[in-house]
Parts: C-alpha cells; sequence; structure tokens
C-alpha cells in the first residue's frame, strides 16, 4: 500500500485538525465564559441552588476542549500513518469521533440550562450516546494503529536504510 495518504485520506486528515482546532477555540472560549461568571460572581452560575449548572457546565468545557484535543490528535495519527486503517473503516471511526465530539460536550450544557433540583436535564440522555460513539472510534483506531504499527515501524526502517 502507498506510504502517502491518499487524497482521501489526506481529507479526513483535514477534517479531524479543522474540527479539533474550531472545537478547542469554542470551548476554551465556554472555560472563559465560565471565568467571568466567577469573576462577576453570578448567582445563576455560583448559588448552591445552581451546583448542577456548574458541574454541567464545567463537564462540558472540559470534555470539549479535551476531545478538541484528540481530533488533533486523531489527524496527525491519520497523517504519520497513511495506511491507518487498512480496513476501510476510516469513514465509522471519522464519523463516530465527530458525533462524540459534538454530543457529549453538547448533552452536558443543555443538562445545565434547565434542570431538576439535583438532577442533570433531559440533554444528559446524548452523553451516553456519545461515549458510546467516543469508544467505537478509540477502540477502532487503538486496534488500527496496533495492527499497523509493526508494519511502519519495519517501513520507516526500510526506507532510513534504502
Ligand atoms: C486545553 C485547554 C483546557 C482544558 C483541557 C481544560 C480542562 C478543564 C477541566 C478538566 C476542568 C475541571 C477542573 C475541576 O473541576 O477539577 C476545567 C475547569 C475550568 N476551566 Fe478549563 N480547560 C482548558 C482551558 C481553559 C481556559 C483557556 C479557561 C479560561 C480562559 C478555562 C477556564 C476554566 C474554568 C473557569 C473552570 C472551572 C469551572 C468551575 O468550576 O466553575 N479553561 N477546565
Amino acid at each position: 500500500m502507498s506510504a502517502t495518504p491518499s487524497s482521501r485520506q489526506s481529507d479526513y486528515v483535514g477534517r479531524h485538525l479543522r474540527f479539533g482546532w474550531w472545537s478547542l477555540f469554542v470551548f476554551l472560549l465556554l472555560g472563559a465564559t465560565l471565568e467571568t461568571l466567577h469573576g462577576f460572581k453570578v448567582g445563576f452560575y455560583l448559588d448552591a441552588s445552581n451546583e448542577t449548572r456548574r458541574l454541567m457546565w464545567t463537564l462540558a468545557h472540559a470534555h470539549g476542549a479535551l476531545l478538541g484535543l484528540v481530533n488533533i490528535a486523531a489527524g496527525l495519527s491519520m497523517r504519520a500513518l497513511p495506511e491507518l486503517p487498512g480496513d476501510g473503516r476510516l469513514p465509522l471511526i471519522s464519523t463516530a469521533l465527530l458525533a462524540a465530539t459534538v454530543l457529549l460536550p453538547a448533552g452536558f450544557f443543555a443538562s445545565g440550562v434547565v434542570f431538576y433540583s439535583g438532577d442533570p436535564g433531559v440533554g444528559i440522555a446524548l452523553v451516553p450516546v456519545g461515549a458510546a460513539c467516543l469508544a467505537i472510534a478509540v477502540f477502532l483506531l487503538a486496534r488500527a494503529v496496533t495492527a499497523l504499527s509493526g508494519t511502519s515501524e519495519g517501513g520507516t526502517e526500510r526506507r532510513r536504510r534504502g
């Protein structure tokens, strides 16, 4: 198989790098917004009766920012290992990762907008769906990287020697 990324592979690299950097930007802005709510001691966010909202929005910020980094890592992995994955699972991996990056933070955020005393709102239903998408994407990527690592290290070694 070719050692340079095919144009289809490059599309996925570009998609995850773009999506990752923009997600990181959006969720850093959410972090800055939370910081501002602290700065102005806004009761809507900080009162003890709104503890659920604070937890859910903190989780939205943290998961969104971290998933942005995971997308960047996925894009760089696809670029570093052009054969990834050898079994045609790239569309599934990519879609599952993008879905997780939207559903997890959106679910946390929505469940903090309207909530019921100590319980998060209905948006929390999106979170397990997002978690399942993330588990699928990460499992398939981990398996593909493992399957390739022997062959691609050998290829790198051959290129160095050759
Ligand atoms: C890659 C970048 C970032 C990551 C991975 C990240 C991750 C996290 C995590 C894991 C927490 C939860 C901490 C805890 O509750 O123990 C958190 C909370 C927080 N982050 Fe970030 N963060 C990032 C950038 C930022 C930035 C740039 C800002 C502000 C400009 C920010 C503002 C906050 C605030 C205000 C909280 C506390 C929210 C609260 O408890 O009310 N974060 N972040």
